[in-house]
């Protein structure tokens, strides 16, 4: 009888476990999965590991070295439906197998229409039959080996293998929620012209802009990007007529018609998964390149400039999110996180699913879940190291999954924030409850060791206000004082502790005083350290 009652008490409580979702309170947003919010601590494989069971084999523990709690990995179209209507699904089976094995939960990427602009992961049948699924043509007139985003036999073809994708997760894992998000697509975006040329695309480029996007501009008119603002805006605002009467005649219009209609069959192949299983689900972005034009770059992706004709478009697809290969980490993040908009059509949290796998990825992801309102943080090839026991993503990771709960608990309350430094930006400056923090590099301090080094490492952290004078300071590389903002009042350390968490429960360790926090004047975690230090304060 205890056996049975036990039982049912635990099915019981796993049917309430919802699916994995993407809620937005108080202009803040959460991923959550089994129900509490979630940070991705992640890595995209490499485009071809996961189309090979075995190859994937030695992969798996070296994700598990570093710490990963998921795995960004594709769905290849070509392998999923090699002859039409025909389909096999062991690869993913043994993905999600094995991401289960190694607690780890799955993003899966829909390398379907497009992977980097390109056509590459359609099948063969779709590849070889252009009268059927046409392609984008450039300005010259040349046909691509990118299918069109204007033909409805392309639309049709990719939705319905992405709805059997959708139905295999719902019946395979909607008990488990091992998949938590989608991304549709990888990388959209035009090349080598502006826009394509194709039959199709050159009769939509003379229909009447939709009144749908022109209700978005005229709705969201304050907060639009700069670049389509006053390209519309140079051309009198006008609300009909075809695509250069109401932008004029530029690439940049070619750029925004393309963002629309891409947008538009992204939007519709989300939709259509979603009304099979709801997941989240979301486009990412090859980013421009700053000084190129569209065209040379992936032109009509939802890069930073269109990320409201995107929105405007594609209205079911939960968020936009940057592929970070260019430097200056937090120009492109900045873009993304629109987080505080009050504006909820427009508004889009920080979710990074690629970022160049290099030194420095450990500072940034402290910085991105300190600073953002981020929910993912994801080196690209993670796989390709060969020590990933030593990977600094991975000590970073280690001590985040410590913090997680604190982020997604004070973050909302505005106690969280987040510090990169450098030697060329070694300092900064920000106020928490009753204390202005200086963050500053490691190596600031004469004495670190590597002080006099010509090259400093990036260096980050996160900061964690959980009463007025309590904070848990977590990363690697800096050095932090700090100093009462009431006037005539000196703010000094009661304690320093470095310590851990398990299971979400603090276990100090070592009393940081005497040398470790320079007599009581600073808190501080070496280059090449990673830690987590409990910081109580008192004022005098
Ligand atoms: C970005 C793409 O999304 C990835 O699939 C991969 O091609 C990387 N670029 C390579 O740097």
């Amino acid at each position: 009888m205890f056996t049975v009652i036990t039982l049912s008490y635990l099915l019981n409580v796993h049917a309430q476990v919802h699916m994995p979702r993407l809620v937005r309170n108080d202009n803040y947003f959460q991923l959550l999965v089994d129900d509490q919010p979630y940070l991705i601590f992640g890595g995209e494989l490499g485009n071809s590991s996961a189309s090979s069971d075995e190859y994937m084999r030695p992969i798996w523990p070296k994700l598990k070295a570093m710490n990963l709690n998921t795995v960004i990995a594709p769905v290849y179209w070509e392998l999923i439906e090699p002859a039409e209507g025909k389909f096999d699904f062991s690869l993913l089976d043994s993905l999600g197998k094995n991401a289960r094995l190694n607690k780890m939960k799955l993003v899966l990427l829909w390398f379907g229409s497009w992977k980097n602009s390109m056509s590459c992961y359609a099948p063969g049948w779709v590849k070889t039959n252009t009268k059927r699924f046409p392609r984008s043509v450039d300005k010259n007139g040349v046909k691509q080996e990118i299918i069109t985003p204007f033909n409805k036999n392309n639309l049709g073809a990719d939705k319905s293998a992405f709805v059997k994708l959708m139905q295999h997760i719902k019946e395979t894992d909607n008990k488990q929620n091992t998949v938590i998000m989608i991304q549709v697509e990888n990388e959209i975006g035009m090349l080598p012209s502006a826009r394509s040329y194709d039959e199709d695309a050159n009769k939509a480029f003379e229909q009447p802009v939709p009144e749908k996007l022109i209700n978005y501009l005229e709705n969201h008119k304050a907060n639009l990007a700069d670049e389509v603002k006053s390209l519309w805006g140079k051309n009198g605002y006008k609300t009909s007529g075809n695509w250069e009467d109401v932008f004029g005649k530029s690439l940049s219009t070619d750029e925004i018609f393309m963002a629309w209609h891409y947008a538009r069959y992204a939007n519709e192949i989300a939709a259509a998964g979603k009304a099979i299983y709801n997941l989240p689900m979301y486009v990412n972005a090859a980013l421009n390149h700053p000084g190129w034009k569209p065209g040379i770059y992936p032109s009509g992706g939802p890069i930073p400039h269109l990320i409201d004709i995107w929105k405007a478009g594609a209205p079911d697809i939960d968020l936009l999110a940057p592929d970070i290969y260019f430097p200056d980490f937090q120009h492109w993040a900045d873009q993304y996180d629109r987080h505080d908009l009050h504006d909820q059509d427009a508004a889009n949290p920080l979710f990074i699913p690629e970022i160049r796998f290099e030194k420095g990825d450990d500072a940034k992801a402290f910085f991105a879940f300190g600073n953002y309102n981020c929910l993912s943080f994801s080196p690209f090839s993670i796989e390709s190291t060969d020590h990933p026991e030593t990977e600094a993503i991975g000590k970073a990771y280690t001590i985040l999954r410590q913090i997680s709960n604190l982020i997604t608990t004070y973050q909302p309350k505005g106690n969280v924030a987040g510090f990169l430094v450098s030697k060329d930006s070694s300092t900064r400056i920000d106020t928490m409850g009753n204390y202005r923090l200086t963050v500053k590099h490691d190596y600031t301090l004469g004495w670190s060791p590597g002080a006099g080094n010509s090259s400093w490492p990036l260096s980050g952290c996160v900061v964690i206000e959980v009463s007025p004078d309590e904070f848990y300071v977590a990363g690697t590389g800096v050095v932090i004082t700090f100093q009462s903002i009431t006037p005539g009042k000196r703010a000094s350390f009661f304690r320093i502790d470095e310590g851990k968490f398990e299971n979400q429960k603090w276990i100090s360790g070592r009393r940081m005083n005497g040398d470790q926090d320079h007599q009581g004047r600073h808190v501080r975690i070496p280059v090449d350290q990673f830690g987590i230090q409990r910081v109580k304060l008192y004022q005098y």
